[in-house]
């Protein structure tokens, strides 16, 4: 069977390797125009003329959780199986950011930033223990289910919203957008961890925000497009937000005129909250792989009218 590999370049030989490690009767092939049709697709961020020629596709394997860089490519058939990575590795390095961040928060460290750079020595004080502190994960799939879980259990208190009811130990939840405003306004701090759609575009704009508590945070892990960036800057000025840990962007690289680069109260990351991990994706794509030719079903086929 023939994998037509459209990921990163960098370690291709390592990519290859895990892969046939669980799949040795593959013939693994970086993509290039011109080549002969494959029956598996593993990509991320796939041009167009990848699926122009490559049209035997029996189905498609992305290399991170969210496929909107998939989806776009709206003439693709209908027929053809997008499946995203489940968690694979990246549910505890997500958690393990926005612990950091919510600690950022909690322990105001934004606070002794501005202390230092104005050399000022003066202890704040603590008023709030971790369970009085409320932290609100948008998006529940399988890293949002369990970034809420590990942050509730480290002594949180945790809220959850999803699109659809979710039922989660230890983490009240809300579903749907009228309960998102009831949602929003009891958090210390919010953390977006919900895919790309054509519903989730920006639904945190200049009315969502404004019902966020006075002096909350956000934590932004999942899109850039979840967030309106001016409406969230005027909250920052107006001091209505506290500051905004943000790894996700509009557009990647986020341009160097942007004035997110500079803002004092905005703290950015590269897009790296949760990488893919070469062994445990490629162990889940080739194991997929193996299932779906001997007939049998598989988990993370996204809906692409829902767009995860
Ligand atoms: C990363 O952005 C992913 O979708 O996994």
């Amino acid at each position: 069977m023939n994998i037509s590999f459209y990921g990163p370049h960098t370690q291709l030989n390592l990519w290859e390797a895990a892969f046939l490690k669980h799949c040795p009767q593959a013939f693994f092939k970086a993509w290039e125009s011109g080549d002969a049709p494959a029956d598996y697709a593993i990509v991320w961020r796939p041009s167009m003329q990848f699926f122009t020629e490559q049209t035997q596709l029996k189905a498609v394997f992305n290399l991170g959780a969210g496929v909107d860089a998939v989806i776009k490519h709206t003439n693709l058939p209908a027929t053809l199986p997008i499946v995203k990575l489940e968690d694979a590795g990246m549910a505890q390095q997500m958690f393990e950011y926005v612990l950091y961040a919510v600690l950022h928060y909690f322990r105001n460290m934004d606070a002794y930033d501005f202390q230092q750079k104005n050399r000022l020595w003066s202890e704040l004080p603590i008023s709030k223990t971790a369970a009085d502190f409320v932290v609100g994960v948008m998006g529940l799939g399988n890293i949002g289910q369990y970034v809420a879980q590990q942050l509730a259990a480290y002594g949180f208190t945790v809220q959850g919203w999803s699109r659809t009811e979710k039922a989660l130990k230890g983490v009240r939840t809300h579903a749907g957008l009228p309960a998102l405003g009831n949602f929003l306004e009891q958090l210390d701090a919010v953390v977006l961890l919900l895919p790309h759609t054509p519903e989730t575009k920006h639904i945190l704009n200049q009315e969502r925000l404004a019902q966020l508590k006075a002096g909350a945070a956000l934590i932004n892990v999942g899109r850039g497009d979840l967030l309106c960036v001016p409406a969230l800057l005027e909250a920052l000025d107006a001091n209505h937000l506290r500051g905004a840990f943000l790894d996700v962007f509009e557009v990647e690289p986020l341009p160097a005129t942007s004035p997110l680069w500079t803002h004092p109260k905005v703290r950015l990351t590269p897009h790296i909250s949760a990488s893919t991990l070469i062994e445990p994706s490629m162990a889940q794509i080739a194991q997929k792989i193996l299932r779906l030719e001997a007939g049998k079903p598989i988990s993370g086929i996204v809906n692409p009218n829902l767009g995860y």
